[in-house]
C-alpha cells in the first residue's frame, strides 16, 4: 500500500469580504497516496481553486483558514507561521501550477532568471549550478535547455505552459496540485500536455491534484477523482467508479454533459440554474435548488459523505 502524503480533514477556509462570509472550503477531508493522480472537478465557482490555494497555506485575501487539518507527509502545515510556510513548505513540500501562471510569466526576464530564484533561495545554489538544474528541468518537460536564455515572449503557450510545469517540480515537492493547466491551451497542445503530466507522474512517482471544470480530461489522467460542489466534496472515489456508476445526481448529470464524439449531440443535457452563492448557501443539501430527486429531508438536513462502495463515497439522501 503506497503511503498517505497528503491528508486533509475537516478543512475550512472562508472569505470574509464586505458583502459576508464566503464559505468556499467547507469540510473538506481527503487523502492523496504517494504516485497517485487525484482530479478535482465541478462546475466554476464551486472552490476547486480555493482548495488548491489553501492547501498551500496561501488563501487569497480575505481568505482565512478556520479550521480543519492539512497534513503533508504527516506534518501539520495549518497554523503554521508564514515564514515557516515560506521555508519548509511552499514550493518544496507542495507546490502549484496556478491557473493561467503562463501568461504571468515576466515579460522583462529571461525563462532561467525566473526558473532558478527558487534554488538560490531555497536551496543556496550558486547560479551556475542553478543554471544546470533549470536546463535538466527543461529537458525533462519536453523543452530544449536553451531555452533559460530565451525571453517568454518568445515562446508558444504550451512552451510556457511547459516552463511553468518545469518550475513547479524543480524543487520536488511531495504534492503538485495543477490547476486548470490545459484550460487556456488548443486541443492538440492539451492533449500533449496531459500526455507529458502522465510520462512525468510514471517517471517521478508525482503525486497530484489536477484540477480541471473539464471531466473529460480527467479520465485520461485520474486514478481517482473527487467532484466538488458549492465547497464541499460531494462523491469521491476510484475514477472507473465515478465514471461508470456516479452515485451523485451531480455528478451523473455533470457526466451527462460531456459532449462525447460518438454520441447524438441532441441528448447531450445541461444542469438547469446555476451554482449557488457561497455566502448564503441553500440549507441541507446544497444541490437540493437544482436537482430533480429533492425531497423534504434534503433541504432540512445536510447528507454527509458515506461509503457505498470500495473506495466509493457519496453525500445524498438517496443513497
Ligand atoms: N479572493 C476572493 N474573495 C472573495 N470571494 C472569492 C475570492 N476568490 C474566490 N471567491 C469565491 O469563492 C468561490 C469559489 O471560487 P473558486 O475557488 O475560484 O472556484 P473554482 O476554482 O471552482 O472556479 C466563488 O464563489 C468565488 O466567487
Ligand atoms: S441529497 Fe437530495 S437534493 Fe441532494 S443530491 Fe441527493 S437527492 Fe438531490
Ligand atoms: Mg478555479
Amino acid at each position: 500500500m503506497a503511503k498517505t502524503v497528503l491528508e486533509v480533514k475537516d478543512l475550512k477556509m472562508y472569505y470574509f469580504t464586505s458583502r459576508g462570509v464566503v464559505r468556499a472550503v467547507d469540510n473538506v477531508s481527503f487523502e492523496l497516496k504517494k504516485g497517485e493522480v487525484l482530479g478535482l472537478a465541478g462546475e466554476s465557482g464551486c472552490g476547486k481553486s480555493s482548495l488548491g490555494f489553501t492547501l498551500m497555506g496561501m488563501p487569497t485575501p480575505p481568505g482565512k483558514i478556520v479550521g480543519g487539518s492539512v497534513k503533508i507527509d504527516g506534518r501539520e502545515i495549518v497554523g503554521l507561521p508564514e515564514d515557516v510556510l515560506r521555508r519548509e513548505i511552499r514550493w518544496q513540500k507542495i507546490s502549484m501550477i496556478f491557473q493561467g501562471a503562463m501568461n504571468a510569466l515576466n515579460p522583462v526576464y529571461t525563462i532561467g532568471y525566473q526558473m532558478i530564484e527558487p534554488l538560490i533561495y531555497h536551496r543556496g545554489m550558486e547560479k551556475e549550478e542553478a543554471l544546470d538544474r533549470a536546463m535538466r528541468y527543461l529537458e525533462l518537460v519536453g523543452l530544449s535547455p536553451e531555452i533559460v536564455y530565451r525571453y517568454p515572449h518568445e515562446l508558444s503557450g504550451g512552451m510556457k505552459q511547459r516552463v511553468v510545469i518545469a518550475t513547479a517540480l524543480i524543487l520536488e515537492p511531495d504534492v503538485v496540485i495543477a490547476d486548470e493547466p490545459t484550460t487556456a491551451l488548443d486541443v492538440v497542445v492539451q492533449a500533449q500536455i496531459i500526455n507529458l503530466m502522465k510520462k512525468l507522474k510514471k517517471e517521478l512517482g508525482l503525486s497530484m491534484i489536477f484540477i480541471t471544470h473539464d471531466l473529460s480530461i480527467l479520465a485520461e489522467i485520474s486514478d481517482r477523482v473527487a467532484i466538488m460542489y458549492a465547497g464541499k466534496i460531494i462523491e469521491i472515489g476510484d475514477s472507473q467508479k465515478i465514471y461508470y456508476e456516479p452515485a451523485h445526481p451531480y455528478t451523473q448529470k455533470l457526466l451527462a454533459a460531456i459532449p462525447r464524439l460518438h454520441e447524438d449531440v441532441d441528448k447531450l443535457e445541461f444542469i438547469p440554474g446555476q451554482p449557488p452563492n457561497l455566502i448564503k448557501p441553500p440549507s441541507g443539501c446544497r444541490f437540493h435548488p437544482r436537482c430533480p430527486y429533492a425531497m423534504q429531508v434534503c433541504r432540512e438536513q445536510e447528507p454527509e459523505l458515506k461509503e457505498i462502495d470500495k473506495d466509493h463515497h457519496a453525500a445524498c439522501w438517496l443513497l
